[in-house]
């Protein structure tokens, strides 16, 4: 087990440099089995959840090279086999592999898929695109046997709009027979990403960051290149760090429209920020104005920075609002933060946090990814040592976290236990 420790207090200044998108990556390296040539891949951060991915390559039998933020992916000789559940339960990522493979070869065999235990996360509205392009599902338990005679172009209008399902639907649809329209689609920059790569490899993808995606298949993806775009979800966390600690704090390599929704909110509260054409510089400041938020899809205020934010939400004077709208259990975090020193109350799908109150180390649990980024900024906050305990979590969604914070002026490091 790993633990991170953080001597609380430290003022943040100097330059963190963001990495490619988790979530944009984990869709990048099984869409690339779709493709009859060798992809490159750029920008690929140094994260778990990409080890995991590697590991079902290999599995499959493709060939790859990763060496400093690139991988190199020639999939031409896999063997189309059943991916067991020990593998695919590592993360919920492992689902883009069944519409990889579905597209390639016309049958995957799989389990459903693992990520951070936040909420039910069914897969329904994947298996739902499935069937509209011409696939069989046959459900045993957690076991998946997908297959289609033929793969032909479908209407699909998904209930509500799912990255994992707009970008499964996308990459069965590449290779389809025909014309599918993707309606209530997506609309995260990730799904722009997956897009853009598709059409690299020389599929015809339009509308993607629109609520109708258009596709239609070709027979032939040919070798490529591309580059993960920048992790909108790490910028924000350490735009957060910055509001909290930061001495003019510079978070470079952003792309500011992605993390609008933060920026703005941040703004209300009256922190000062200098906002460049690809960097954000951000400092602290006292006597914050309470907020309100609630998550939605892109590009409303994403989930992925709720936990965070809240962190953030501490500090400000009154009674902040907080309401989670995409996922049902996603406040693992608050009692840990309350452990700290916090006054946050949960109701349903909504938390209320009054503040500002004074946070004290103590030790603490990352219960998942997201609550474990909120707990590392409580943590850089807090006076005196805090302790979080299974951080593997966090290792999985954030490049050295460690080592950009020390290089920001953080005391904190990161223990096997
Ligand atoms: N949903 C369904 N049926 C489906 C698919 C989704 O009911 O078939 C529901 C989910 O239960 C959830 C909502 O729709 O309530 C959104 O799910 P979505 O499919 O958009 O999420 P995802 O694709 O599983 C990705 C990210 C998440 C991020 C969401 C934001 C990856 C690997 N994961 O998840 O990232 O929160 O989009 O919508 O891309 C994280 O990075 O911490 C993380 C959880």
């Amino acid at each position: 087990m790993k633990q991170i420790i953080i001597e609380g207090g430290a003022p943040l200044s100097g330059t963190i440099k963001i990495s490619g998108a988790k979530n944009s990556a984990v869709a990048l390296i099984p869409a690339s089995l779709l493709c009859d040539e060798k992809v490159r891949i750029d920008n690929i951060p140094n994260i778990s959840d990409i080890d995991a991915l590697n590991e079902i390559l290999e599995y499959l039998g493709a060939t790859v090279r990763r060496t400093d933020g690139t991988i190199e992916i020639d999939s031409t000789n896999i063997v189309n086999k059943e991916i067991p559940e020990t593998i695919s339960r590592k993360l919920r990522a492992s689902y883009y592999f069944m519409s990889a493979l579905l597209g390639k070869y016309k049958k995957v065999e799989m389990y459903f898929p693992g990520g951070c235990s936040i909420g039910a996360r069914p897969i329904d509205q994947t298996l739902k695109g499935f069937k509209e392009l011409g696939a069989v599902v046959v459900e045993e338990g957690n076991k998946y046997t997908i297959t289609a005679e033929e793969l032909r172009g479908g209407h699909v209008y998904l209930d509500m709009p799912s990255v994992g399902a707009t970008i499964n639907t996308m990459l069965v649809a590449v290779r389809a027979r025909g014309k599918t329209i993707i309606e209530n689609a997506a609309k995260e920059p990730e799904v722009v990403n997956v897009a853009t790569f598709l059409n690299n490899m020389g599929a015809k993808v339009t509308g993607a960051g629109t609520s109708e995606i258009r596709i239609t298949g070709v027979d032939y993806l040919k070798g490529c290149f591309t580059e993960v775009i920048p992790d909108r979800i790490e910028a924000g966390t350490y735009m957060i760090a910055g509001a909290l600690l930061g001495n003019k704090l510079k978070i470079d390599n952003v792309i500011p429209e992605h993390v609008e929704a933060l920026s703005l909110k941040l703004k209300e509260m009256g922190i000062p920020m200098e906002i460049g054409s690809d960097y954000i510089v951000i400092s602290k400041k006292d006597n914050l104005k309470k907020v309100n938020v609630k998550t939605l899809g892109y590009p409303g205020f994403p989930t992925d920075l709720q936990q965070p934010l809240t962190t953030l939400l501490t500090q400000c004077t009154g009674k902040s609002v907080l309401e989670e709208t995409i996922y049902e259990n996603r406040f693992q975090n608050v009692k840990f933060l309350n452990d700290l020193g916090a006054n946050i109350e949960i109701s349903d799908r909504k938390i209320y946090i009054e503040g500002p109150t004074k946070l004290v180390g103590t030790e603490v649990i990352a219960t998942d990814l997201r609550a474990g980024a909120c707990l590392v900024l409580a943590g850089l906050l807090a006076d005196g040592k805090t302790t979080i305990n299974e951080v593997e979590h966090v290792l999985r969604g954030y490049e050295n976290i460690v080592d950009k914070l020390t290089s920001v002026g953080a005391k904190i490091t990161l223990k096997d236990v």
